[in-house]
């Protein structure tokens, strides 16, 4: 019996834990079977595509840990360690663009943690080196994720100089109550402050990240908050459901779990504020993503030109994502290279001239088909499988066992599966991660992920 052969009930099937698929295989499944040297390989096979590449940029401190937060940071107060990281990343960078040669660069992306952390002198001396060992254009989209909290005037002035033109803002939710819970104290002043700033400066894309599921959290508390992120006007929405894993992020044992909501609850959460964002004229896309319907984004959408990578949905068509920093997740064509999480072990890696690489997985050509239909059904709710198996010299017989799970979705008229297609005809953004999983593989073998919805 699998989880797909269940009683068809959406409650039921939403309680389904599956992955949400930022990549394929999923992370539970890279191994050491690439390290270092492995890293190299798949870097030097990148080099025979000629398109662009994006860099990501990890950084793993903020001030301190939100309750919830499931990204990989730490807590500092001082700078030193900030300071110290921030040398490393660079011989990083020197290392690895030794490697890659100089590539022309589509997307950069600072994630963390809280990259904003980090000091004008740091900021510039990385940008410096992307300008020096990689060729950025104006139109690089150079993206950073930012704490409301600590962006003032000046920095935001600052982030313009250096060529940031987009930003995301951990806004999560503005209730007192549900911050106070999660241990995000963030009045709603503060974010329009940030938005305002930002704005002056120049930095006119906006994206806000909304999660619902928090303990305290109702279905009118959240209305509220989804009413004042809108009022702010943001060009990108994201709504993320919370997850809640608290024997993989200790930080998380400090929500009352009896605070909350439960699956029945979330499902309420998520379509209320789902409904009310998109009743505001903004593009619902995939999972968890809204934009501006003239944003890239929905237009990438439209276009079908939308991709899914570890920082979500994505404009970027990059075929080689690098990774810098402690745990950053490098792709290639032909597989995935994760760096050790742990900042003094990677040090120490970079110290010695070797890529940090600890884990990652070398892609088979059946992965590779896989893969792709995974990332058109989360991003198009809809696949053609013919067209994407014949792409990959498959042959549809590969999915006849995937599309027999489907068979109760299917009757339930949700899921229509003929003519070599599958199309999720209803209630999609809460399906897509289960059908997804129809086609994975490795599904049921690699540890515990949150619930779908
Ligand atoms: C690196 S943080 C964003 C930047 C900044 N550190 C901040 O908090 O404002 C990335 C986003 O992940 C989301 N997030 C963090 N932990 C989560 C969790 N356990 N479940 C769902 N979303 C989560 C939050 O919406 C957060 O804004
Ligand atoms: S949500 Fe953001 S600020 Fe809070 S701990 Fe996580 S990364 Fe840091």
């Amino acid at each position: 019996m699998t989880q797909l052969d269940e009683a068809v009930s959406l409650e039921t099937l939403i309680r389904a834990t599956v992955p949400r698929y930022t990549s394929y295989p999923t992370a539970p499944h890279f191994s050491a079977e690439v390290g270092a040297e492995a890293y190299g390989e798949l870097l030097d096979k990148a080099t025979v595509e000629d398109g662009p590449v994006s860099l990501y940029i990890h950084i793993p401190f903020c001030h301190s840990i939100c309750h919830y937060c499931g990204c990989t940071t730490k807590a500092t107060r001082r700078y030193a360690p900030i300071e110290a990281y921030v040398e490393i990343l660079r011989s990083e960078i020197a290392m690895v663009a030794a490697r890659v040669g100089r590539r022309r660069v589509s997307h950069i992306h600072w994630g963390g943690g809280t990259p904003n952390l980090l000091s004008t002198e740091a900021f510039e001396a990385i940008v410096g080196d992307f300008h020096r060992f990689f060729s950025i254009g104006s139109d690089t989209e150079h993206a950073i994720e930012l704490d409301p909290r600590n962006v003032g005037e000046g920095r935001a002035r600052f982030l313009r100089s250096i060529g940031i033109n987009r930003a995301s803002l951990g806004v999560q939710d503005f209730d007192p109550t549900v911050q106070a819970a999660i241990g995000r104290i963030q009045p709603a002043e503060t974010v329009a402050a940030s938005v305002e700033h930002l704005r002056s400066a120049g930095i006119a894309s906006l994206s806000f990240d909304l999660i619902y599921g928090l303990p305290e959290q109702t279905v009118s508390s959240i209305q509220r908050t989804v009413e004042a992120a809108i009022a702010l006007a943001p060009d990108r929405i994201s709504l993320f459901g919370y997850a809640h894993v608290p024997w993989f992020r200790a930080n998380q044992k400090l929500i009352d779990a009896s605070k909350l909501p439960g699956s029945e609850q979330r499902l309420d959460l998520e379509r209320t504020a789902h409904s009310s964002i998109a009743a505001a004229d903004y593009t619902p896309i995939g999972i968890d993503h809204f934009a501006r319907p003239s944003d890239s984004m929905a237009v990438a959408l439209s276009d079908r030109t939308l991709r899914r990578n570890f920082q979500g949905y994505t404009t970027d068509r990059a075929d080689t994502l690098i990774g810098f920093g402690a745990s950053s997740i490098s792709r290639t064509s032909w597989g995935y290279a994760q760096n050790v999480a742990d900042t003094g072990n990677w040090r120490e890696r970079v110290v010695d001239g070797r890529f940090a690489t600890e884990r990652g997985r070398v892609l088979t050509a059946e992965d590779r088909l896989r893969a792709d239909v995974i990332e058109q059904l989360l991003c198009f709710f809809d696949v053609d499988l013919s067209a994407t198996a014949a792409r990959h010299g498959a042959a549809m017989s590969v999915f006849s066992a995937d599309l027999e799970k489907l068979t109760p979705l299917v009757h339930a008229g949700w899921v229509v599966a003929d003519e070599g297609r599958v199309r999720i005809v209803q209630h999609g953004a809460e399906l897509a991660r289960l059908v997804a999983s129809a086609f994975d593989a490795y599904l049921g073998t690699g540890g515990r992920h949150s619930v779908a919805v």
